[in-house]
């Protein structure tokens, strides 16, 4: 048996009524700035709780439009080390300095302890990132610190859609919310992003910044253009509906997988607080015995062909790129460092079928020592 780590899921209904969409799309030539982008923004910002959700072509760019509005240039952005490097080199695209923090190991989020000692007179804000559909449980924390110090707070949600914290949305928690719909998200565009604020002018901004700075009929500051097109939003839509299923699936099969590591010795599941809704966007495990999660990696695929994912290995701060540019060298985070050389994510996604995670579980009960 061969089971991947994560995959999109269209059902064939939904395959059949998003290519009548589209038909609609070709048909009339609303491609870009048509009904169905309008349409995928309101229905994101009402299922979020907002005022504004405005979309975009990735979940890169919806980092960077909210840190160009809050002027990072030059200043400093305090990022958490476990995570997809487009969280941190964002920082760098609006012109200022990611300052790389650490993770608490039973989270695997940003730790506030850390974000304290990075404070400096340049730190101008804070990204955290619900890593892996969990969102962050110390954001109460979090935001009393960006109060102290006057920082914006924006939430990473690329790997929160639908998680919920005190039944409050992913998205809707700090001043904006940034999502990706890269295929193995919890919901996919093929290629996407959304911004999500109740601030009226830092929306205004990314609809101008998204379509080269325009203001009206004039181009007054400096965009790019970052647009959804109504191809991607159509699809969008109809995964969207799908969305709260989605997330009660994925949390069936953490349930699954949790009864059946219960049995087995040497591995645990991370722990999740009962006022959060985890959207298990991954499904990672904490390795406690001889074996580290790269030997086990191996294991898995070589012996089971069985796929396995990593958040993230190495980490931001040990990547080529911030070692040279930001003189990072191990040591530096410990937190991230120890407990990633110990967690792998299981395969999770819709679609997943009982006897393949059932799979899983008798290749762990047999190598996990
Ligand atoms: C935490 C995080 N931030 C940002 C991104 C960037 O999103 P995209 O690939 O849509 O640009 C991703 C996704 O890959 C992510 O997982």
């Amino acid at each position: 048996m061969k089971v991947v780590a994560a995959k999109p899921f269209f059902s064939k209904e939904d395959v059949d009524s998003i290519l009548g969409d589209i038909r609609v799309c070709l048909e009339t030539g609303a491609l870009t700035f048509g009904p169905s982008v309008r349409k995928f923004e309101q229905m994101f910002a009402e299922y979020c709780g907002v005022k504004h959700a405005i979309a975009v072509n990735s979940g890169t760019c919806s980092l960077e439009i909210p840190l160009r509005y809050f002027d990072v240039k030059d200043k400093e952005v305090i990022v958490p080390t476990n995570t997809f490097v487009a969280s941190a080199n964002t920082v760098i695209y609006a012109g200022g300095k990611p300052i790389i923090a650490d993770v608490r190991k039973d989270t695997l989020d940003l730790d506030p302890e850390d974000v304290r000692k990075k404070i400096t007179p340049k730190t101008k804000g804070i990204i955290v990132v619900h890593l892996a559909g969990l969102i962050c449980p110390q954001m109460d924390e979090l935001k009393a610190i960006c109060k102290e110090y006057n920082l914006f707070l924006i939430e990473d949600a690329a790997q929160a859609q639908g998680a919920t914290l005190d039944g409050k949305k992913a998205g809707s928690l700090g001043d904006v919310g940034s999502f990706s719909f890269f295929p193995t998200k919890v919901m996919t565009t093929g290629e996407g992003g959304m911004i999500t604020t109740n601030d009226d002018q830092l929306a205004e901004y990314a609809r101008s910044l998204r379509h080269h700075g325009r203001v009206g009929v004039l181009h007054s500051r400096l965009g790019y253009n970052w647009r959804m097109s109504d191809v991607n939003a159509v699809i969008g839509i109809h995964q969207l509906k799908r969305l709260e299923d989605f997330v009660n699936e994925r949390n069936r099969i953490a349930q699954r997988y949790n009864e059946g590591i219960a049995e087995i010795d040497n591995i645990d599941p991370f722990p999740v607080p009962k006022n959060i809704r985890h959207c298990y966007y991954k499904y990672p495990v904490e390795l406690k015995g001889k074996l580290n999660a790269v030997e086990l990696e191996k294991i898995l695929i070589e012996k089971y062909d069985i796929s396995v994912a990593t958040l993230y290995r190495p980490p931001v701060h040990l990547q080529p790129l911030y070692r040279e540019m930001f003189g990072y060298k191990e040591g530096d985070l410990p937190n991230a460092e120890e407990i990633l050389s110990r967690e792998l994510c299981l395969p999770m996604y819709v679609g997943l079928k009982d006897e393949e995670i059932d799979y899983v579980l008798e290749a762990l009960a047999k190598e996990v020592r």
